[in-house]
């Protein structure tokens, strides 16, 4: 039997799974390291920490097993990151994240100078904050000495697979991330790299997901504990890899993660783009296209309200105000990415009154949540695509009371896996499909449609949500300014 390592480098760990063909779990490890926010609105790591992760979880997952069973690692990984490497691929500076707002600036220069018709035309996207774009506009501006010595421009993963195997490469997904990409044509967009005064020499080679692009060089190897004939898959942006391990594939399939951000991906064979870029269209990993929504603070959300701030517990406390409650929230923690593209907002809750409780509060938190994940499948729903159900993964949905709030809200079944490996499980059918035999490819293939819960939305409160949702998308604009 082959097996095929699935790594998932995400924002507070890295994941690491060896699965076998059938799809069975051989071992898992995560290993999480720091986030530094040296300033408000900044998210940085150090790569070498997220090299540090696999080279450490590697070699336990490999523990008692013939190494030379292993057949390929794919990855799937946080999007967006810029990754700066000198000319003797020594890391510049800590890397940029999806989540740092820094370049709200030069988010705007994009959008207002070089204008969002010449952005969506030539990349299919308008320009965030969160993008890869505006950071290296930033690096420019904010340590030009930084960025005259960057050598090779490149996102999380990518870094991996450089470690793993010694080639610069990237896929189409995490590429379209980066708001320098021809996301219709699949390749580096000319026009962006002049405005960015970026070579296309800097920059990775690109290749579809599913695709090797060398084996394990040899240090690599000596480092993991495996041989160097293992092939490196260049896997895809964790949202695209997900939508791989869910089998949201076929257009108009819809997958909704609630982890610390909340995003909504919808599968679509036809390029597309919402008029005013409220949502982005970004490459599939399996040679299509997607729309993608991501609000920067789903179960963010949870977590602050409930272990941060109230330091009670998850219990189900809240759940005796569905229905009956006017308090509102919205859930701009860390500014709003899709669809308001507005960083310097923050959350705020509303109607509260003497009367008000904690438990209470906690609903307006999950509804706010919610209500966001609505507007932006509104959106989604705009351009024509028809959808009636969708899948529902990441930690937040281990809270099953918001789950159903969020069916009743959306007015869709929502389906909830048994068995959740997301990314990851993604990441090694990306791995395999280039490195395992045809029916070996199938059998994990098959493995991916795990059973799942369905959770019907609540016909009363469709009706209540509807008209809260209406009040509630009236506060944003109000408070904008
Ligand atoms: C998507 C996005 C996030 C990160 C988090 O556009 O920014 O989902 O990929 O991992």
């Amino acid at each position: 039997m082959n097996y095929l390592l699935g790594v998932d480098l995400g924002t507070s760990g890295t994941k690491t799974v060896l699965f076998d063909e059938d799809g069975n779990v051989i071992a898992s490890k995560t290993i999480e390291y720091p986030l530094y926010q040296e300033k408000n609105g900044w998210a940085e790591q150090r790569p070498e920490d997220w090299w540090d992760a696999v080279v450490t979880g590697v070699p336990e997952l490999l523990r008692g097993f013939d190494a030379n069973d292993v057949a390929g690692i794919g990855s799937g990984g946080q999007m967006h990151g810029l990754v700066v490497l000198d000319e003797n691929d020594n890391v510049i500076r800590p890397a940029i994240l999806w989540n740092d707002s820094r370049s709200s600036l030069e988010t705007e220069y994009l959008n207002n100078i070089i204008g969002k018709k010449t952005l969506q035309q030539n990349t299919g996207n308008i320009a965030f904050p969160g993008f890869t774009a505006p950071k290296i506009l930033w690096l420019k501006n904010n340590e030009p000495e930084n960025f005259q010595k960057a050598e090779k421009i490149m996102l999380p993963k990518d870094y991996l697979a450089y470690r793993l195997s010694g080639v610069v490469a990237t896929d189409c997904s995490d590429a379209a991330g980066t708001l320098y990409f021809d996301t219709k044509n699949r390749r580096w967009s000319g026009t962006m790299l002049s405005v960015l005064g970026v070579g296309e020499k800097n920059l990775p080679k690109v290749y579809e997901s599913y695709q090797a692009v060398g084996t394990l060089k040899k240090s690599a190897a000596d480092e993991l504990g495996l041989n160097e004939n293992v092939k490196i898959v260049i896997g895809a942006g964790d949202n695209a890899a997900s939508a791989v391990g869910t089998d949201t594939i076929e257009s108009g399939d819809c997958n909704i993660s609630l982890g610390t951000s909340g995003t909504i991906f919808v599968a679509s064979d036809e390029f597309n783009y919402a008029p005013n870029g409220a949502i982005h269209t970004f490459c599939s990993a399996t040679g299509e296209y997607h729309y993608l929504a991501c609000i920067l603070s789903a179960a963010s959300c949870q977590k602050w309200w409930i272990e941060g701030i109230t330091k009670s517990s998850y219990d189900g406390g809240f759940t005796e105000y569905i229905g009956k409650s006017q308090v509102m929230f919205l859930p701009y923690l860390m500014g709003e990415r899709s669809p308001i593209n507005d960083s310097s907002i923050r959350g705020a809750f509303f109607g509260l009154s003497l009367n008000t409780t904690k438990d209470e509060m906690t609903l307006a938190v999950l509804e706010g949540v919610a209500f966001a994940i609505k507007q932006n499948l509104d959106i989604i729903r705009d351009l024509g695509i028809h959808i009636e159900t969708s899948k529902i993964c990441g930690g937040g949905t281990r809270n099953k009371e918001w789950v159903k709030i969020i069916a009743s809200v959306l007015n869709i079944e929502l389906l909830l896996p048994e068995v959740e490996h997301g990314a990851v499980l993604g990441a090694a059918l990306l791995g395999a499909r280039a490195c395992l035999p045809d029916d070996g490819y199938e059998r994990l293939k098959s493995s991916v449609k795990s059973s799942y819960t369905r959770i019907l939305p609540n016909e009363k409160l469709v009706k209540y949500y509807s008209e809260k949702y209406s009040k509630w998308s009236e506060l944003y604009p109000k408070i904008k300014e």
